[in-house]
């Protein structure tokens, strides 16, 4: 039956009539800082049950932020105490050097993860209380979890993960769908002090073989396969392929979720209810004091280079700066419903669907499927049923669904809302605008929320219901975070004009390195300008100190919220045995924020046919994962160089982006003639397209 919405949202918004598509860009292209901030909703001020009190005012920000960057050590000392258990006190708050680079936080400090989101919940009032609700991809699949309930599986699991010779420091790769043995098994590693490494299930056995060889992984966990969208899709096929060359694992745990025929590999591979059946099991497992500084995990993201960086993350920094970005943030309360709609195995999820939210001992959701299955109205029909309070989001999540129509909307009540969150790239004014009031009721706050796999968690975002909005920017840093936008040679960038974000002091949650080489670590964050940090970023700060984020400025493409470096991509292409050399870069598009646009100049004896470009992207989507689909490849008979042979990829950067007559100083060039070609081909190829 079709409902009407309790929210009152129709007839109500402001930007009915444009309903048009705009790109990201179109935030980044407003080139004033003169957007008005719209006041903020209001609230209750005061002290929260749970005892925290949001920050009343913005003077009050500005006091607060001043007093934690004069003294970091006592806000984030005064934040790790009074949000996280400690087994025994810190000696050292912080002690750094950015230059070597080097950050140690809470040093001397014993802690452990899972006992901070689990047994301390369960020794008090909230034993019972809702920790997890898991909402499979089929409707009536649903798991409803306590924290006692949690808290004996993840002692077994383990318990059971000890059995099998994992030891504190080990690492242990989950290759998994979104299904809650995933939250178990990275508990469970946290108890015992090994290192949980997530590869999203959405990469493919060649990437996982990397990870798993750059970590050396001695325990591998996944399922048979996954459910997308109703259908179903191997896994653990895609690990046997990748072990075929990773002799540090000893061991497959195999989680049952699909019921697809799985071969299993003797003395190797184990189904997970087999090693969790087992009846010595300890389901009282205590968790093992670890020091602030020991690893708790490692997560793979693309940085410029070709290979993927293992960032490493700390047990004290991370977890105090996981807890106290979701309550300021999210300003969680204890009777809330928390939805962060990311997978657990990227680090939105890791840091907003599980370690935040069970730190404040918060009930959170788990959705396994996508918003459009099997109907584009998903995502509001699982807020309607779990009456979800803080919803977590990207924008090209929103952007999908804008396209779908409005009229999904109306058969929803999602008056229980009262937090948006957007998260993964720059939200333009018009999805901003549709989220915000239609969405939610046009009243609620909106919070677009600045960060990265590096950063651990929120670094610039609105507080809620405190900061004035400002549809497109993500606001001002959080307090205790120091940022500058620099130009090229390290200068302070005027107002409005665009610079590189940098982050001049460290912060609890930063990453610690880069798994197994540091010389990369202080490469690719430290250098470019020493002594601070680099985000890889573009912004600009308007006259009200707002920050617009405008995108990477290095070789990382972001579709979907996901991270691609072009060396990756390329190194892709190349690896075919058909190319001979290819150019990889973002093009700008209206629902995923940017695609990947690849360049592609086969051997001299190759045609180039539709059967090959077919090839191409198929070879692609298997060597990196099918998440990584190019969306055009062009084929051009030569590629824009330098006289040493470098390739131009801003003229390639330009070309995609329509620049046509904008290609800048193309004296350079050793072949300049290649130019007219490539522009006829971009035209041809993308115009095609949009008449489809
Ligand atoms: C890159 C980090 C941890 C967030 C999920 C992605 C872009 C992220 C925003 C935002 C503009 C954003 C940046 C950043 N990004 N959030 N609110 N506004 N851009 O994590 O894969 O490490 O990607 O995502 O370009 O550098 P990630």
């Amino acid at each position: 039956m079709v409902q009407p919405t309790k929210n009152g949202v129709k007839g109500k918004t402001k930007n009915s009539s444009q309903t048009q598509q705009t790109t990201p860009q179109a935030a980044s292209g407003q080139k004033t800082g003169a957007a008005k901030a719209t006041p903020p909703a209001s609230h209750k001020a005061g002290t929260r049950k749970n005892g925290y009190k949001p920050l009343a005012s913005m003077e009050e920000y500005e006091a607060v932020a001043k007093k934690a960057l004069e003294d970091p050590e006592g806000y984030w000392g005064e934040r790790a105490k009074s949000l996280l258990h400690w087994f025994k006190p810190w000696e050292k708050t912080l002690s750094y050097d950015f230059n070597e680079p080097r950050v140690e936080w809470f040093a001397g400090g014993k802690l452990n993860a899972s006992y901070n989101c689990i047994d301390r919940h369960v020794e008090g009032p909230r034993r019972n209380k809702v920790a997890l609700i898991w909402q499979g991809d089929p409707e009536d699949d649903v798991r409803i979890w306590t924290y006692q309930m949690l808290y004996d599986r993840v002692c077994r699991c383990a318990s059971a993960l000890k059995n099998i010779g994992v030891r504190k420091g080990d690492r242990v790769v989950l290759y998994l769908p979104m299904i809650p043995e995933a939250v178990v098994v990275m508990l469970a590693c946290a108890r015992i002090g090994a290192v949980h490494v997530f590869v999203f299930a959405g990469f493919s056995a060649a990437s996982a073989q990397s990870r798993i060889q750059d970590c050396e992984a001695k325990v591998v966990i996944t399922a048979d396969g996954m459910f997308r969208a109703g259908r179903v899709m191997p896994l653990k096929a895609n690990i046997d392929e990748a072990l075929k060359d990773c002799p540090t694992v000893r061991r497959v745990i195999v989680v049952n979720r699909t019921n697809m025929s799985t071969s299993m590999k003797e003395r190797r591979d184990i189904w997970w209810r087999d090693l969790m059946a087992d009846r010595s099991l300890n389901a009282r497992l205590p968790a093992v004091p670890m020091d602030a500084e020991d690893l708790l995990f490692i997560l793979y993201t693309s940085g410029s280079t070709g290979k993927p960086k293992g960032v490493m993350h700390t047990t004290g920094g991370y977890l105090t700066y996981a807890a106290h970005t979701t309550q300021a943030i999210f300003d969680t309360r204890e009777e809330d419903v928390h939805w962060c709609t990311a997978d657990v195995g990227w680090i939105t999820g890791h840091t907003y669907a599980l370690y935040g939210p069970l730190l404040l001992g918060g009930t959170t959701v788990l959705f396994e499927g996508g918003p459009r299955w099997p109907d584009p109205d998903r995502y509001w029909q699982i807020i309607e049923k779990f009456r979800v309070n803080t919803f977590y989001t990207a924008p090209t999540a929103i952007r999908i669904l804008i396209r779908e129509g409005d009229e999904w909307l109306e058969r929803s009540d999602r008056s229980s809302l009262r937090l948006l969150g957007s998260v993964g790239e720059p939200i333009d004014p018009e999805t901003w605008h549709w989220y915000r009031d239609k969405v939610g009721d046009g009243n609620i706050p909106l919070v677009d929320t600045w960060w990265q796999t590096e950063t651990g968690g929120i670094m610039i975002s609105p507080l809620p219901f405190t900061t004035p909005l400002k549809p497109g920017s993500a606001t001002k840093p959080l307090p205790g975070i120091d940022v500058s936008v620099v130009r090229e040679d390290g200068k302070p960038a005027k107002v409005n004009e665009e610079g590189h974000l940098v982050i001049n002091k460290p912060w609890p949650g930063m990453l610690r390195g880069i798994f197994g080489d540091p010389a990369k670590f202080k490469e690719n964050y430290f250098s470019r300008f020493p002594g601070r940090y680099l985000s890889g970023d573009g912004v600009r700060m308007d006259e009200d100190g707002y920050l617009w984020l405008l995108g990477r400025l290095d070789d990382v493409i972001n579709v979907s919220g996901h991270r691609f470096s072009t060396a990756e991509m390329e190194a892709a292409f190349n690896a075919h045995p058909s190319v001979a050399e290819s150019s990889v870069v973002g093009m700008a598009h209206p629902v995923k924020g940017e695609v990947i646009y690849a360049f592609v100049q086969l051997n001299a004896d190759e045609k180039a046919t539709e059967s090959i470009r077919s090839e191409l992207r198929k070879w692609v989507r298997r060597e990196i994962g099918p998440i990584a689909s190019p969306e055009y490849i062009q084929f051009t008979e030569g590629l824009p160089k330098t006289r040493s042979g470098k390739i131009m990829r801003r003229v390639l950067r330009k070309i995609v982006s329509g620049q046509i007559d904008e290609l800048g100083d193309l004296t350079t060039l050793s072949n300049p003639d290649v130019i007219d070609s490539l522009v006829e081909e971009y035209e041809r190829l993308v115009g095609m397209s949009s008449m489809r």
